[in-house]
C-alpha cells in the first residue's frame, strides 16, 4: 500500500513528472557560497558577510546573500499603490504582525498613528524591509492621505460598513485598522472615504486585528496585484 509520506513509483519504463521545487518559498537558510571567495559573484548586491558565513535570514531565496538596503531598492520598484495604517493608542500587540504582512503584500508603507512605540516582536525583522511612518493623530494621518490622494479606507464591523467581499477596492488606497478592544476611533471612522468589514459566521464580535488586516491586504491582492502563474 502506498502512504502519503511514500514518493509516487512510475510504472516500469515511464517516469512521473515532478513538481518543480519552489525557491522562492523556502525558509531553510543556505551556507557560504560554494567554492569560496574565488566563486562569488561580481554584482554589488551580494553582501560578502553574508557570501563567506551563509544566509539564514527570513528571505525569500531571491535575497539570499543579498544586502539589507540592495533588498530595499528592490523592493521599492515593485512595491504596491495601497497603504496600512493603524491606530496605536495603547501599544497594540498586533503592529508588529500586522507589519509583517504589510511586508509580505508588498504595503507601499504602514502608518502608526498615536503612539511612537511598538512592539516589533511579532514583525519577525520585516519592519527592516518596510517602510513604516508616524502620525501623532488623526488629523496629521488625514492631512498625509489628502495631501497624498490617498482615499481612507477604514476596515471594521461597525454600523453601515459595506461587505469586503464585493467592495471596489480603489487601486490606490490606505486600509485603516483599529485596535483590540475598543477598535477604531470615532475620528478615524469619520475621516474615511469608505468603510469596510469583513463577514463573520459564528459568536465571537470580532476577529483579532492583524487576522483582519491580513484578510483586507489579500482582499486588495486579488482586486489589483498581478498574481502568480
Ligand atoms: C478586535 S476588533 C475590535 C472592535 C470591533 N468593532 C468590535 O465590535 O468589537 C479590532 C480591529 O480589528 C479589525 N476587525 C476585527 N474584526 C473585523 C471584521 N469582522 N471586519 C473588519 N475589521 C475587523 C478592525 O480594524 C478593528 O478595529
Amino acid at each position: 500500500m502506498q502512504t502519503s509520506s511514500e514518493p509516487e513509483r512510475a510504472p516500469e519504463g515511464q517516469s512521473v513528472a515532478q513538481p518543480e521545487p519552489s525557491p522562492e518559498r523556502s525558509t531553510h537558510g543556505v551556507g557560504p557560497w560554494p567554492g569560496g571567495p574565488d566563486e562569488w559573484p561580481d554584482d554589488p548586491r551580494f553582501d560578502p558577510e553574508l557570501l563567506a558565513a551563509g544566509d539564514t535570514r527570513n528571505v525569500i531565496d531571491r535575497y539570499r546573500y543579498w544586502r539589507m538596503d540592495a533588498i530595499v531598492a528592490d523592493l521599492d520598484e515593485r512595491r504596491h499603490p495601497f497603504h496600512v495604517a493603524i491606530e496605536n493608542w495603547q501599544h497594540d500587540m498586533n503592529i508588529g504582525s500586522i507589519v509583517r504582512s504589510a511586508n509580505a503584500f508588498a504595503a507601499d508603507t504602514v502608518h502608526i498613528i498615536g503612539r511612537r512605540r511598538w512592539n516589533k516582536r511579532g514583525a519577525m525583522v520585516t519592519d527592516r524591509y518596510q517602510h513604516v511612518d508616524h502620525h501623532d493623530d488623526i488629523a496629521s494621518f488625514v492631512d498625509w492621505a489628502r495631501e497624498a490622494g490617498v482615499p481612507i479606507i477604514a476596515v471594521d464591523n461597525v454600523p453601515g460598513a459595506v461587505p469586503i467581499e464585493t467592495f471596489a477596492w480603489p487601486e490606490t488606497c490606505v486600509l485603516l485598522f483599529g485596535q483590540e478592544g475598543p477598535g477604531l476611533s470615532p475620528e478615524a471612522t469619520a475621516a474615511a472615504d469608505a468603510v469596510v468589514e469583513i463577514a463573520q459566521f459564528g459568536s465571537t464580535r470580532s476577529i483579532n486585528a492583524s487576522a483582519a488586516a491580513a484578510i483586507a491586504m489579500h482582499s486588495w491582492v486579488l482586486a489589483h496585484a498581478d498574481l502568480p502563474g
